[in-house]
């Protein structure tokens, strides 16, 4: 079979898988550790996670997904410092401050960046900050502290490990359309005032059939304003049964993608939301759909593993 982490790599790309840490044995360790060359922690990296209590951290399992990164010369993408969801409930139901909220969150970003600095190469600093029709989501940090969250931070992670490379990451900013342009429009405004963006996460929760026919294009025009841009969650979900026309969709589809990437100089990589079928969010989330990763359930190639090769020139 082909090894899409080689192939990517000929093409000056990563290609990478998130995992779930406790899952890291057996075949699936050895599928992640052979196949893709950068990793990023499903929740491990979460503000609950981290830090349960208040002051009492558990790195356990952001520490097993780093600590497999280094075994397998994977790099990892840290997921995620700022975002509404999965935060620890002490954060949620305390009344504070803006001034008090905000230094919560820097305190947070400095704790977490420094303590994998060097160890990270690209954080998803803030997740998901945008509605549907491109206003601000408004967040515990929109309502409080206003715009100024992103940018500030943004600079508490760039102080905390200036060689890693600080993302803005959404979905349904893919192809084209309101909630892209409010991204757009961010970054570019970042930009102008100096503000350290590196670049910006295009998660890529796709279904099928539906990839955007707008996504290199897309890619492009953010690249051209100066940032990298990356695929950081992708995953084509599918409602079931599956039949073999529906993962020759996914094949064409998980291709489409790929090659977007591969086509704009400056999109670094693709990662996959789990490799697996058995390791993936969309049952849980999508009743009756599914199947919406390149591996079934036992851990076999479909049809959209080889698309991906395909878009990286294997043959
Ligand atoms: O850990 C508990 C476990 O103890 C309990 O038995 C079980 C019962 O439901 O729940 C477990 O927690 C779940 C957790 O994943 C770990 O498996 C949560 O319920 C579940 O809500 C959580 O879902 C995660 C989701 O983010 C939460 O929003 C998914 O695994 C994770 O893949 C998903 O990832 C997000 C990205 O971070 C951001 N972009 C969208 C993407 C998909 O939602």
């Amino acid at each position: 079979d082909p090894v899409l982490r080689d192939l990517a790599q000929a093409k000056g790309k990563y290609y990478g898988t998130a995992v779930t840490a406790s899952k890291l044995n057996g075949t699936y360790a050895t599928i992640a550790g052979s196949q893709f060359d950068s990793i990023t922690p499903g929740n491990e990296m979460k503000w609950e996670s981290v830090e349960p209590s208040r002051g009492s951290y558990n790195w356990s399992g952001a520490d097993a997904v780093v600590n497999f990164a280094q075994a397998h010369d994977m790099r990892v993408r840290g997921h995620t410092l700022v975002w509404h969801s999965q935060l620890p409930g002490w954060l949620t139901s305390g009344s504070w401050t803006a001034d008090q909220l905000r230094t919560l969150m820097t305190d947070h970003i400095t704790t977490e960046v420094g303590r994998y600095k060097g160890k990270i190469s690209h954080w998803d600093v803030v997740n998901e900050p945008f509605n549907e029709d491109g206003t601000f989501r408004q967040s515990m940090w929109y309502t409080k502290l206003g715009q100024s969250y992103i940018a500030d931070a943004l600079r508490a992670a760039r102080a905390a490990d200036p060689d890693a490379k600080l993302y803005l990451n959404d979905y349904n900013t893919d192809g084209t359309g309101a909630k892209s342009d409010a991204m757009y429009n961010l970054v570019k405004s970042l930009k102008a005032d100096g503000v350290p963006i590196d670049g910006v996460g295009f998660q890529g929760h796709l279904i099928l059939g539906q990839v955007p026919s707008t996504m290199q294009a897309n890619l492009q025009r953010f690249a051209d304003l100066g940032v990298d841009v990356a695929v950081t969650e992708l995953d084509i979900r599918m409602q079931l049964p599956v039949t073999d026309a529906k993962l020759a969709q996914q094949k064409a589809d998980y291709k489409a993608v790929t090659s977007a990437c591969a086509a704009v100089s400056r999109c670094k990589g693709v990662t996959v939301w789990g490799f697996t079928d058995s390791d993936s969010w969309i049952p849980d989330v999508f009743d009756g759909q599914g199947a919406a990763t390149p591996y079934d359930e036992n851990y076999q190639p479909k049809p959209a593993y080889y698309g991906i090769a395909e878009a990286l020139g294997w043959s």
